[in-house]
């Protein structure tokens, strides 16, 4: 037995014991989504429930799966503070028991660093210790950097959370306490696919070049955008996410990473969901590294990736090209995520375009997404300064150069035929067209 095979018996613990540590008040941040160190969260949980402790706060982008913690009745234990909403905290979100923080991914470890300072505890799931003594953040390092600055460090170790590199180690000499669990990491099931997205698919593959570079985020259109890129070559990955469909692209010899002009040869992302197939592909894999989001979302670095292509959705957009992507009104559905930092990032990008595309209609084509102003309430994700490529299953259109009338006619060219007469009076009637 090596030194560090000492120090993981001497640290290893139960949840139960762990979550002794844990008192009133505390404040505590994980790495994303599947990599939320959900025993530990039981544990406490439990034990908040039981000794009566109050306020301590969990921080995560999002959470991926059903949660003790977000149950009625848990909020005055444990309450959650979300970068992200998803199907899983939206209704705490929406009933007051859970809250969302807004903040460009790529800054929130900067807002922990700059503004809230050490949280009391840093925790995530982990892939089995190497004979190095270092373990892999596996399927997000998102907020690994904010590790260094927290008072105390807990891992859960999972062997079915693959082996991933990049800036996605940690040292056991760092860690406090860890606990094991066996339990299979959460899956993922891939979003289906329509036909309007299959259009919007092709529409945004016609521009994209050879040997460009991909941010893909999550959704039936980024799926849709994937499988139109069968025919082109040598393609790389620069994304917050690593999705299930850069696996077949990979494996269909389309994306090869090879004409990068930053990080040539490998894929970078910050976080991973989806298929347990795409786990195993993760798994000691030198051909993908997973680096810290202040890192992969920082639009310098994106930048320094010639024809970044990044293609990301929303809710609606106005006549004037403001986005909303996190909000139905005043309601918080989503998050702006990495939106802004791809979009920034791919636009000064040499050769780079960024694509917001979604269908023109939500509600059974009762709602169109494109509106005269934006519904009240509504949060803009990303400026009309900032706008480029729109895309809807009608058409196409680069806002990026055009004036204000030129933009609002291209704007109800793409829109739902049916939207079409009454987007044009309103655009008369808020003097933009003539
Ligand atoms: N008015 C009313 N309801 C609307 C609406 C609108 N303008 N637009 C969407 N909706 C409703 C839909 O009807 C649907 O409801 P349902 O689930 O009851 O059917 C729901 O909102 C989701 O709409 P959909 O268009 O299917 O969303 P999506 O899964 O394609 O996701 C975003 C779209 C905008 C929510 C998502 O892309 C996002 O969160 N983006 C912001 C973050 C981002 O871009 N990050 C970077 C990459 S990860």
């Amino acid at each position: 037995m090596n030194q560090w095979s000492e120090l993981y018996k001497q640290k290893l613990t139960t949840a139960e014991e762990l979550a002794k540590q844990f008192k009133s008040g505390d404040v505590c941040v994980s790495n994303g989504q599947i990599a939320e160190p959900v025993k530990i969260l039981d544990a406490v949980t439990k034990r908040a429930e039981k000794e009566n402790l109050t306020d301590i706060k969990h921080c995560i982008l999002l959470p991926m799966r059903k949660q003790k913690y977000l149950e009625v009745g848990m909020e005055k234990h444990i309450s959650h503070v979300a970068h992200f909403v998803s199907g899983f905290n939206r209704e705490p979100i929406w009933e007051g028991r859970a809250d969302y923080m807004p903040s460009h991914y790529s800054q929130v470890p900067l807002v922990w660093q700059n503004v809230l300072k050490a949280p009391d505890v840093f925790y995530c799931a982990v892939s089995p210790m190497d004979k190095h003594g270092y373990f892999s953040f596996g399927t997000a390092a998102d907020f690994g950097n904010i590790c260094k600055i927290a008072k105390k460090v807990f891992v859960e170790v999972n062997p079915t959370m693959p082996r991933t590199f990049g800036q996605c180690f940690i040292h056991i000499s760092q860690i406090d306490a860890l606990i094991e669990n066996e339990d299979p990491i959460t899956e993922v099931p891939a979003p289906k696919i329509s036909e309007k997205d299959v259009t919007i698919g092709q529409l945004i593959a016609e521009e994209i070049p050879n040997e460009a570079t991909l941010q893909l985020g999550i959704g039936g259109i980024p799926n849709a955008v994937a499988q139109a890129l069968k025919d082109k070559k040598d393609l790389g990955v620069h994304s917050e996410m690593f999705c299930d469909s850069m696996v077949d692209l990979y494996n269909a010899g389309v994306i090869t990473n090879a004409k990068k002009t930053l990080h040539r040869g490998k894929f970078i992302a910050t976080f991973t969901f989806g298929a347990r197939s795409t786990y195993d592909f993760l798994d000691d894999n030198p051909a993908v590294e997973f680096h810290p989001v202040d890192y992969v979302n920082d639009p310098c670095i994106i930048a320094q990736n010639d024809k970044m292509m990044s293609i990301n959705s929303c809710i609606e957009i106005d006549l004037f090209g403001q986005v909303c992507s996190e909000t139905i009104g005043p309601k918080n559905f989503s998050g702006v995520g990495g939106q802004m930092d791809f979009v920034r990032g791919a636009s000064a990008s040499n050769g780079g375009k960024c694509f917001i595309a979604f269908q023109s209609t939500a509600k059974k084509d009762t709602v169109s997404k494109i509106k005269p102003v934006l519904t009240q309430g509504a949060c803009v994700s990303t400026s009309r300064n900032d706008v480029d490529y729109i895309v809807t299953e009608y058409g196409i259109t680069r806002l990026k150069g055009l004036t204000c009338s030129q933009r609002a006619k291209e704007l109800i060219r793409v829109a739902h035929p049916k939207f079409r007469e009454e987007l044009t009076k309103a655009a008369k009637d808020m003097h933009i067209i003539p």
